[in-house]
């Protein structure tokens, strides 16, 4: 699956004992992919709102294990290994209007042929929610194949807690016979999300209803009887039977065209082409009345792949299926070099569907998104969304080798699947886009965003030992931005340190050798090592296996300290929070094999590792060069050094920075701002590493620096320090924006490059929010022209955003009331989430006031969206007491109208609280729990902690960093 959690840098950074937990679930409750990637601000309004970012959040994994009877086999969550499928035939029929009942309903028939391994006299196999109707006294019937004899079934019963049904014969199944088990049943299509379920939308004024599905992780048993686990592969035989004029698809091309049901024509039947042996999470099928662009893709192998891109008739009509159809055949093709191995099916279909929730999902052929993840409308849309779905088709289609080809056999190893898809996203995106520098944004998206969790105390590890993972909640746990995104930064490290061809090598032998099988990460490293054995060039100073054990099976990641009076290099694990205490024992007592690559005065030096606490290397002792470790940032730690070795590298940074490349450039401020929270360097060193800015016109450092001083925002907008903050950034950004100027031929067209296209937002939003005149003109006029002419929107969709919130700023009633009745008129939500987000941006206090008594009227605000509102207005400075007093007044009717049990609630109390750093508002805020300690605080009790320890850590860094902050900023400023 994509992802579909996040976090925001904003929060990150100081990382202490915040809301953002290490995990956030997915699965059934997964946010778009889009709303994680707060890399500029386009999108940086929804996320503080919309993510759900906390532990809270997950399924609360209620084991109920312990109470029963461990030796019944039925009352284990993992299937017991007697009985093997080797293949089903599945026939559904979704009904698409209600019963009598007013019930969504399927039927569905299914026949699984299975191999018994060891004698046994009872059938497990997974079945949820489906009735059955009996066959001969049964829920199902029995045959033996290939002329032995079945047992005769005893009796048969459903187990709700680990989801099976159990068959219980007479005699014993015997070793070595295939067994043929038929059933006939029935469930709901429901629209929650999951199985084989319903999803609805508006065509014009009209509902339409279609039948999809999301398997993964357990909910294929929803829609059939099927030994669902990831390892009990099978191959698969679907037959659908759907209203004539619509259209059904699956994993495979259907056998011939759709044929009349017999006894009634208004209804067809659907067959497809058995599948490849393949696992039931990957299934999928839908039938719905959409369009699709297509294309045949003609491999370098030379195959004949066809490639579809399915949408709504209206989006499709209207091109919005365009530019996926142009990327997803050079990303398919990339990828069957990349692994060299065939892609395994003739035809590659993408979805966009109008209500899923995960991001997308890697379907065997079949492949299915969020609208935002595969649509795209240029008319509308910015280019973060062109970089959203380019990244996710890459993500999806890399799976359907590895992943759907060959997989994990059980989901602890989940961070392999999805750790390895979130990194080679980039290089598929990367070949489809090679102009975008693709594979450099992985840092910051991934990288960087991960560490901000996994240098907290409450981390956890990558791997996650088999048994800990037995029922679905815990299985959903597994989907956190540790799986993703550690696991993309570590396989990226060993990518770099292997070279990329020789971790191809190992990958393709892994992939030919475990085709239609299951395997462990383990497998992997076998067939790195062996790639590295059959060569001389690069040596490593321990087997694969070793090197790679102490970054996935202990949390977090090591800070290097480089003293280059010595040449002495140090490990030590990185907490953000010093005050933190680590719980977790460790096998390797946080230590790492750090592989370390090194520049010296702009030369690359040979690589070192260094494996134990210490050692010294004669090349880095230097006393007139500068020294800069982790080059292009390939490793997954972070580097301190020497303050006279830092001061070298700030002055060559102020005198020549492109010596410096652009991931060190980031690097050198991300790092330093983080070694700053830890307390292990000081803030001004921080801060003087952002002076050379006012040279770089580069995104990444900028957005570096961006993310890093929001949290300064956070935490003096509002006192005297803020004046001099912004004449310092003033000063740092207006060469940048005078860059764009020009490069945009005065905001007249975008840049080419995206990177540039994302520092563009930021040049103007920095700007704008410290003062530059002619940033607070340029976003006035641009609103003007739109006002003056409504229908015509002069604004491109990459600075909405970020204009429409200066221009309400700075604006009075005319413009918020234009705004809100643009709002009101917006048929895409897109738009209308940038408009909602903007009217927040008001200075008006009357307006604000005003504008959060809107949110409880759902005629005005729609109640998903209150509480997202909410956050934005505490966002804003002047909102801030605002909507904290109106939180406070209000608790008890936001709480019971607004779901005490929704995401979003702790986002709220996230979103209100983050700029609390007065001893006044901590009293505030433990008055706000005593007093509503009888309406409770649902989904958001977590946060309030949370909130109450932030405040507390917030009140200390401001005490001992004012007033050096504030000292350095009037110095820095003219
Ligand atoms: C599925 O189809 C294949 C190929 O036609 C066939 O060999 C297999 O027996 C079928 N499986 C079932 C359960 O009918
Ligand atoms: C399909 O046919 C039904 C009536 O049988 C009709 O209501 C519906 O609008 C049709 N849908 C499409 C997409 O043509
Ligand atoms: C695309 O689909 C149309 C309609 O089904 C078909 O006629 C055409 O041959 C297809 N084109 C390609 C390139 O596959
Ligand atoms: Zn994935």
């Amino acid at each position: 699956m994509a992802k579909g959690f996040y976090i925001s840098k904003a929060l990150g950074i100081l990382g202490i004992v915040l809301g953002v937990a290490a995990a956030c679930t997915i699965i059934a409750l997964s946010v778009v992919y889009a709303q994680e990637k707060n890399k500029n601000a386009e999108l940086s309004a929804q996320v503080a709102t919309t993510l759900p970012t906390t532990d809270q959040n997950k399924p609360t994994a209620t084991t109920p294990t312990t109470t029963l009877d461990q030796s019944k086999p039925w009352n284990r969550y993992r299937l017991p290994r007697s009985l093997v499928p080797d293949s089903y035939q599945v026939t559904l029929r979704p009904y698409l209007t209600p019963n009598q009942h007013g019930l969504y309903i399927f039927e569905g028939s299914s026949t699984v042929h299975f191999t018994c391994q060891e004698p046994t006299n009872i059938i497990i196999i997974h079945s949820k929610k489906l009735n059955y109707t009996d066959i001969q006294g049964h829920r199902v019937a029995l045959q033996a194949l290939g002329g032995a004899k079945a047992p005769e079934i005893d009796r048969t019963e459903l187990v709700e807690v680990t989801e099976y049904l159990v068959v219980h014969l007479k005699s014993q199944l015997e070793a070595g016979v295939m067994y043929e088990m038929s059933s006939k049943f029935q469930g709901e299509l429901a629209d929650d999300l999951a199985g084989f379920y319903r999803s609805e939308y508006m065509d014009g004024n009209e509902k339409k209803v279609l039948a999809t599905t999301q398997m993964q992780s357990a909910d294929a048993r929803k829609s059939f009887p099927c030994f669902d686990e990831p390892a009990m592969k099978a191959r698969f035989n679907i037959t659908l039977i759907h209203p004539h004029n619509l259209t059904a698809l699956s994993n495979m091309l259907p056998k011939g065209p759709s044929t009349p049901l017999q006894g009634d024509p208004t209804w067809h039947v659907t067959e497809f082409h058995t599948t490849p042996i393949m696992s039931t999470y990957l299934l999928a099928y839908i039938v719905s009345e959409f369009t699709y662009v297509n294309m045949t893709e003609t491999m370098s192998t030379n195959q004949n792949v066809l490639i579809r891109i399915w949408a709504r008739p209206s989006a499709t009509a209207a091109g919005h299926g365009q530019y996926a159809l142009n990327v997803t055949g050079r990303i398919l093709n990339f990828f069957a070099q990349h692994y060299n191995t065939p892609y395994p099916l003739d035809k590659s279909d993408q979805i966009g569907l109008p209500d899923f929730n995960a991001g997308a999902m890697e379907n065997w052929g079949l492949v299915t998104y969020r609208e935002n993840s595969l649509l795209f409308d240029p008319d509308s849309s910015s280019s973060s969304n062109k970089e959203r779905v380019v990244t996710v088709i890459g993500h999806e289609l890399a799976h359907q080798w590895f992943g759907n080809l060959v997989t994990v056999a059980w989901w602890n190893d989940l961070w392999l699947n999805e750790g390895f898809a979130s990194y080679v996203e980039y290089l598929g995106a990367d070949h489809a886009e090679p102009h975008w520098n693709l594979k450099d944004i992985i840092v910051q998206n991934e990288l960087y965003r991960v560490m901000a969790v996994d240098a907290l105390a409450s981390s956890h590890p990558l791997c996650t030992p088999a048994e800990e993972v037995n029922t679905p909640a815990q299985i959903s746990e597994m989907f956190d931005s540790i799986s993703y995104s550690k696991g993309a930064s570590v396989i990226r490290m060993l990518s770099s340190f292997l070279t990329e061809d020789l971790f191809k090598k190992g990958l393709a032998s892994y992939l030919q050798t475990f085709s239609y099988k299951s395997t462990t990460y383990l497998d992997l490293w076998e067939h790195l090592q062996k790639a590295v054995d059959q060569q001389t060039a690069i040596k490593l100073p321990q087997s694969v296996k070793n090197i790679m054990d102490p970054w996935i099976l202990q949390m977090g990641f090591p800070v290097i300290t480089l003293d280059t009076k010595t040449g002495s290099i140090s490990q030590k694990h990185f907490l953000l929070d010093p005050d933190s205490v680590v719980t977790r024992p460790s096998n390797f007592s946080y230590q790492w094999i750090v592989h370390i690559s090194s520049l010296k005065n702009g030369a690359k030096q040979a690589d070192t590792w260094l494996e134990g606490a210490t050692k010294t290397e004669a090349m880095f002792k230097t006393t007139n060069e500068w020294v800069l470790l982790n080059v292009d940032v390939t490793g997954y730690y972070q580097v301190n050094y020497d303050l006279d070795n830092w001061k070298r590298i700030q002055n060559q940074l102020q005198n020549d920075l492109s010596v410096i490349p652009v991931l060190n450039r980031a690097q050198v401020i991300h790092d330093a701002f983080d070694l700053a929270s830890a307390r292990q360097v000081n803030v001004t060193l921080a801060l003087d590493n952002t002076l050379f800015l006012i040279n770089e016109t580069e995104y990444l450092p900028w957005q570096a620096a961006v993310s890093s001083l929001s949290y300064f925002k956070l935490m003096f907008e509002g006192s005297e320090v803020y004046g001099s903050m912004q004449k310092y950034l003033k000063k740092q950004v207006t060469p940048l924006f005078r860059h764009f100027e020009t490069v945009t031929g005065n905001w007249t067209k975008r840049p080419e490059n995206l990177m540039d296209q994302y520092n563009e937002v930021n040049a103007i939003s920095t700007a704008c929010s410290s003062g530059v005149p002619e940033c607070k003109t340029l976003a006035s006029d641009l609103f003007s022209k739109w006002m003056a002419d409504p229908n015509n929107n002069p604004i491109h969709p990459n600075l909405r955003s970020t204009i429409y919130c200066n221009a309400i700023a700075q604006g009075g009633e005319a413009e918020w009331d234009f705004a809100w009745e643009q709002f009101r008129k917006a048929t895409l939500v897109n738009e209308a989430d940038k408009l909602r987000a903007a009217l927040a941006c008001s200075k008006e206090v009357w307006i604000l006031n005003r504008y959060l008594e809107y949110t409880l009227d759902p005629n005005l605000i729609r109640k998903q969206d209150a509480t997202s509102t909410l956050s934005s207005i505490a966002g804003n400075i002047i909102g801030k007491t605002l909507a904290w007093d109106f939180v406070q007044i209000n608790w008890k009717k936001l709480f019971n109208d607004y779901g005490g049990g929704s995401f979003s609630f702790s986002n709220l109390i996230q979103a209100v609280t983050r700029r609390f750093s007065t001893e006044h508002e901590l009293q505030q805020l433990e008055q706000f729990k005593k007093n509503n300690m009888d309406t409770g605080f649902g989904s958001a009790t977590r946060a309030l902690e949370q909130a109450l320890e932030k405040t507390k850590a917030n009140i200390k860094w401001v005490k001992e960093n004012k007033e050096v902050v504030h000292k350095w900023f009037q110095d820095h400023s003219n």
